[in-house]
């Protein structure tokens, strides 16, 4: 019994050391909040040159700036960016990640900056719809919501996964796939700036909110952005922002 209280002991300062998200006064005192985002996902979070920008680049500098706070932006692959937060790499994740349950399980949401869904995209009128997927190959970034929700279409032929969004949709481009699910903002934007590319819109799968991701029961931190963030749709900054990506405004009504 001394000996399994011990090794209990043990492994809670283990798990101590390994999970240990700094807390929000921790952030405050060294002046900087460390933010992560993917950088390959325009028009939320892409490199114009070597800048990172976007939607959620500019939110995130406006809630970082509100928090009274300078932040430093890491970059790394779409799924690295959850598990960074437990290996205690960066303080925040935005980079358009929904809320999902099983995500809720690893991380802490923030409340959301975008509300949007998955969109089917082909080069045909004729694949549009759900229905239409089956028997067809469609393309996914992995680790997505939209990986699955295509998984759970009955009848589609085969999902392929692509490391970044843009691989998924070249693939549709030179028809080594017959649809690719995306964002409904990213499809948008695509079509605005590509439109000769023949890329066809057909319907939502699925709705969702968007949101940042902190380590698993920082709540402190979650708290003071959510306050910040809420400022800054109150007071227009966010919408601001949105307008000038997508002519539009993406926050959740
Ligand atoms: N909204 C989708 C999801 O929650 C896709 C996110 C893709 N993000 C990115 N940075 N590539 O899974």
């Amino acid at each position: 019994m001394k000996m399994l209280k011990t090794l209990a002991a043990a492994l809670a300062v283990c798990a101590a050391v390994t999970v240990q998200a700094r807390p929000l006064e921790d952030i405050q005192k060294s002046g900087t909040i460390i933010l992560a985002s993917e950088g390959q996902y325009a028009p939320f979070n892409f490199f114009q040159g070597k800048q990172l920008t976007g939607y959620e680049i500019e939110v995130g500098e406006a809630v970082a700036k509100k928090m009274g706070l300078k932040f430093e932006w890491k970059t790394v692959g779409f799924d690295a960016l959850l598990t960074g937060l437990a290996q205690d790499r960066w303080d925040l994740v935005i980079a358009s990640h929904a809320i999902t349950e099983e995500r809720a399980k690893a991380v802490t949401f923030t409340a959301p900056h975008y509300c949007s869904g998955g969109q089917i995209v082909s080069m045909t009128p004729a694949i549009a719809k759900a229905a239409d997927l089956a028997g067809k190959t469609v393309a996914v970034q992995t680790g997505t919501t939209y990986l699955d929700a295509v998984k759970k279409v009955p009848g589609v032929k085969e999902v392929k996964n692509f490391p970044t969004d843009d691989a998924a949709r070249n693939a549709l481009g030179s028809k080594r796939v017959d649809a690719w699910v995306t964002d409904r903002f990213v499809a948008k934007e695509m079509i605005s700036k590509l439109p000769k590319a023949g890329f066809k819109i057909g319907d939502m799968l699925f709705i969702e909110q968007v949101a940042s991701a902190v380590t698993k029961g920082n709540q402190g931190l979650a708290d003071a952005w959510n306050k910040a963030l809420k400022e800054l749709i109150a007071d227009g900054t966010v919408g601001k922002i949105s307008q000038k990506y997508f002519q539009e405004d993406v926050t959740c009504k």
